[in-house]
């Protein structure tokens, strides 16, 4: 490998933000591109994100001020390239989340300073803990009444069970925030309001004795401070990449992204400490990045993404080699070889064609209906992912026309929605053309229904089934009863619906040797 090559790989970080609604993703997202040759004008990010954002598109996050999609955002900064990988801010849209969180090497954790670790959080947190991926916290909204620096350590550390270092410490909150300081370099990054609330440029103060600092907090908070600043330095740990890296600690920022506090010196440190594109666990082994053949898998797919275009995206993160355009590769759940002939970077509504990607990058190709979530594509060595999350779903409704056709927008509309994973669709047994879509959260149904009527013109009636449980057989033992549910998966395989848990453990007591799955077998045995 060329010393060009290694090089495009070790400038590469890639990274999604994991939070709670509300915690501010998407200002925090903005502000990153704001650093970055990505958006030119501030004013086009600075009208609020529902009208100008780059990475909340569709009609039905618009009008309920959710993040439901999953897309890319690319920041270019100081010679270093970060992928950025947006991922669904509401709980019903945990799997997509938990997909994309495959596709990177490290985390942003974005708390809200008045509120700590919440929920939604909590669960994301532990996504990232399993996949064995570092974290890196941010603590966001310091320009608003905040708890207690130590409060918020001590709430992360308790709750998640892991260590919090500071990397900086918040100068003041509210009204009286004036910036942070930096513990390794001993640096302030100071800011000043203006008459108009705007804020001038961060001054780097050397001297937390600094008599303009002094003058700025008033004698009692800067007595504070330097208070605060010794216990600090006593009392909590220090950095250490080992332990960042084996996710025995976090590093935490403080900050306020809506007024760019603090945003800058992160995107510093992101590139400093996040970790450069690593190798994938896959079926053969570890696929290292700078392996002598290209490969990558996709992790999200998205029909529709931008009404003139009408197609159907997967996203892809490459994992090893370098990606050229026009170039031929494998895709190897189908056996057939595919020419990438339109790779393209996604950016909210707009794509580039590009010509050639690097580990670490995402990429869209479309997708001529060929490719699922979780496929593989490689000029060299044949792998699987064995550990590509998949998800059980526990409502289930029946979904039919409303003008009682079913016809082929009707059909293409389950079909590529169905693809996208906005629900899980299920074929009937007996062949009827009617579809039962199956969900993790309730606003996956709504989402499914309002994108079949914008999106293919088909307003459909969805019809609720008593069902939470779906299992694959994974014997030639049959449950014995006739009034079972079968339904048949995206594949053609069959599986077994039940209304509960208990339902469920009756049919295992009553048939010997049956084996329900939560997996298709081919999935369980990878
Ligand atoms: P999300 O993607 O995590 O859901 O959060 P988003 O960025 O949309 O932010 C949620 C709300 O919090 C927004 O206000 C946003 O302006 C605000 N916010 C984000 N960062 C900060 C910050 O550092 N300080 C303060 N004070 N507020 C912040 P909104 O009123 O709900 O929406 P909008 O109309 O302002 O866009």
């Amino acid at each position: 490998m060329t010393n060009d090559f290694q090089r495009e790989i070790t400038r590469r970080r890639t990274l999604a933000i994991i939070s709670h609604p509300d915690a501010g993703k998407t200002t925090l997202t903005e502000k990153l591109l704001l650093y970055s040759g990505a958006i030119r004008s501030a004013g086009n990010v600075m009208v609020g994100k529902h009208k100008a954002t780059v990475s909340d598109w569709m009609a039905i996050e618009q009008q309920r001020g959710i993040s439901v999609s999953s897309s890319a955002a690319r920041v270019e900064y100081d010679d270093y390239i970060l992928n950025i990988l947006d991922t669904p801010g509401h709980q019903d849209f945990s799997e997509d989340t938990y997909r994309t969180l495959m596709a990177v090497d490290c985390a942003i954790m974005l708390l809200d300073a008045g509120k700590g670790v919440q929920e939604q959080t909590i669960k994301l947190f532990k996504v990232c803990r399993d996949r064995g991926i570092p974290i890196i916290t941010f603590i966001n909204k310091m320009d608003r009444p905040a708890l207690d620096p130590f409060e918020l350590l001590d709430n992360v550390e308790k709750v998640l069970n892991i260590t919090a270092v500071p990397m900086t410490w918040p100068v003041g909150d509210g009204q009286d925030f004036r910036g942070v300081y930096e513990r390794q370099d001993k640096l302030f990054h100071f800011f000043e309001r203006t008459t108009g609330g705007m804020f001038k440029a961060p001054m780097r103060l050397a001297d937390i004795h600094d008599e303009h600092i002094r003058a700025s907090l008033g004698e009692k908070a800067h007595a504070k401070l330097i208070e605060d600043l010794e216990m600090v330095e006593v009392v909590l740990p220090h950095f250490s990449q080992d332990d960042f890296f084996a996710e025995r600690i976090t590093p935490v920022f403080f900050g306020s992204a809506i007024t760019n506090f603090g945003v800058e010196n992160f995107l510093q440190s992101l590139i400093d400490l996040a970790p450069v594109p690593q190798g994938m666990n896959a079926s053969t082994g570890v696929i290292a990045p700078d392996s002598d053949f290209f490969s990558g898998f996709m992790y999200k797919m998205q029909a529709n993404m931008n009404k003139s275009h009408r197609d159907r995206i997967a996203f892809f993160r490459v994992v090893s080699g370098k990606f050229e355009r026009g170039m031929t590769a494998k895709h190897f759940r189908s056996g057939k070889e595919v020419k990438l002939n339109y790779p393209f970077q996604i950016f909210g509504q707009d794509r580039e064609i590009i010509d050639e990607a690097f580990p670490g990058d995402v990429i869209g190709l479309s997708n001529p209906g060929v490719f699922r979530v979780g496929d593989v594509l490689s000029t060299g060595t044949d792998f699987t992912i064995p550990q590509f999350p998949r998800f059980a779903p526990e409502i289930y409704a029946k979904v039919i026309p409303k003008n009682g056709s079913f016809s082929k927008s009707f059909r293409k509309g389950v079909e590529q929605l169905g693809e996208e994973g906005v629900v899980q669709i299920f074929g009937d047994m007996h062949g009827s053309p009617i579809p039962l879509i199956a969900a993790v959260g309730e606003l996956q149904l709504q989402v499914f229904q309002s994108r079949m009527e914008s999106e293919y013109n088909e307003i459909i009636t969805l019809e609720r089934l008593p069902f939470t449980r779906t299992r694959w057989l994974g014997g030639d033992v049959m449950p014995a009863s006739s009034t079972l549910t079968y339904a048949l998966d995206e594949q053609g395989r069959k599986v077994v619906l039940f209304r509960s848990d208990w339902e469920m453990n009756y049919h295992l007591e009553q048939n010997k040797g049956l084996v329900l799955l939560e997996k298709p077998p081919e999935e369980v045995q990878a």
